[in-house]
């Protein structure tokens, strides 16, 4: 069994390309029985954040999401970063041995500079935060969706940098795990899902915004009886990595889309697409939209999950912060 962890940032709600890249995996290596370690993170979220209240909210939701898809406490501790101060502590041990030529290579930050996000330093130094979160209960396996793959290229390198300069075995160096089938999911407008782009989709919206927002979904003008492809169809996509590449649904569709004629006299429209796309994240979700509310309306239980995940984080963390402490001479 495996020492498993991940994060996602509480930016805003999750969406479909989270669950896709990185909850469906959790599920699946907790069905495992691995050892489980799931956080929400609010400092790496503040490099970008302003609104204290919202940060708050998201915060809260995203724990509320995390159980509502299925995390079960008993054998995933679930916390928020800022509840381990451990790991603060230790992003700064990693920041001594981190050249600032390893920061400058870091893609997420790159993208979002071009994407003309403010650069603060917490933007820039945010993958050794997030090696720390990884080092602090010395992860082995990190399950993530396929843009999170060079930070933890940069985990193993600074760990690596700080045994050797330290001449001790402090570090285990963690990999990465990328979904089956993993490519990352484009958004309503094609680009990249992501929560900073404003172009996500909700799995728990209620129907009517979800609909509306499934039937916004941008595409070319092909008409219902032209051949469409299937492959650079941002509907497609979304519905084969929600159903599976295997699924008989997920073929089913790619045959409409190659032959729309052989569908009738109204041929197979995008419209059509989005129609099943939109019955597919109901059924798909539909355990977890039911749970949710109940979970919102038990706030204690929430604060016990949260009490209870922190506590188990910061035992292990404490250990490692220690040898590191140690290794380096205080
Ligand atoms: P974040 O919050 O951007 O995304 C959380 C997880 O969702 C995956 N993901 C996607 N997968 C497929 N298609 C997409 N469009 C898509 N968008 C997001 C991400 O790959 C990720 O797995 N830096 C991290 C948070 C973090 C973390 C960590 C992760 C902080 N510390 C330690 C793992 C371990 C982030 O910003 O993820």
């Amino acid at each position: 069994m495996s020492r498993i962890l991940s994060g996602i940032q509480s930016s805003g709600q999750l969406h479909l390309g989270n669950y896709c890249g990185a909850i469906r995996q959790f599920l699946d290596l907790q069905a495992q029985g691995h050892e489980m370690f799931v956080f929400v993170a609010t400092y790496h979220a503040l490099t970008a954040m302003r609104d204290p209240l919202a940060l708050r909210a998201s915060c809260r939701q995203m724990v509320v999401d995390y159980l509502a898809f299925g995390l079960d406490p008993a054998q995933t501790s679930i916390y928020v970063q800022h509840d381990v101060p451990e790991v603060t502590e230790l992003a700064w041990l990693l920041a001594c041995v981190c050249p600032t030529s390893l920061m400058d290579k870091a893609v997420s930050y790159k993208d979002k500079v071009g994407k003309g996000f403010s650069a603060n330093v917490g933007l820039y130094t945010y993958p050794i935060l997030q090696a720390a979160d990884i080092l602090a209960p010395a992860a082995d396996v990190v399950p993530v969706g396929k843009d999170q793959v060079q930070h933890i290229e940069i985990t193993r390198d600074l760990a690596g940098r700080f045994n050797s300069e330290f001449n001790a075995d402090v570090f285990k160096l963690p990999t990465h795990r990328l979904a089956p089938d993993a490519e990352l999911l484009p958004g309503v407008d094609g680009e990249k899902m992501s929560k900073s782009y404003g172009n996500t989709i909700d799995p728990f919206m209620d129907e009517k915004p979800l609909r509306k927002r499934i039937m916004g979904i941008k595409t070319d003008s092909k008409q219902v009886n032209d051949v469409k492809d299937p492959q650079t169809c941002t509907i497609f996509r979304l519905f084969r990595a929600i159903a599976g590449v295997n699924d008989p649904r997920t073929r089913d569709l790619a045959d409409k889309y190659l032959d729309p004629s052989k569908q009738g006299p109204d041929g197979f429209g995008y419209g059509h697409a989005k129609q099943a796309l939109f019955d597919l994240v109901l059924t798909h979700f539909a355990e977890p939209r039911a749970r949710r509310a109940g979970l919102m309306a038990d706030q204690g239980y929430i604060d016990e999950v949260l009490k209870q995940g922190a506590a188990k984080a910061r035992g292990a963390a404490r250990i490692t912060v220690d040898r590191a402490r140690h290794a380096v001479g205080l």
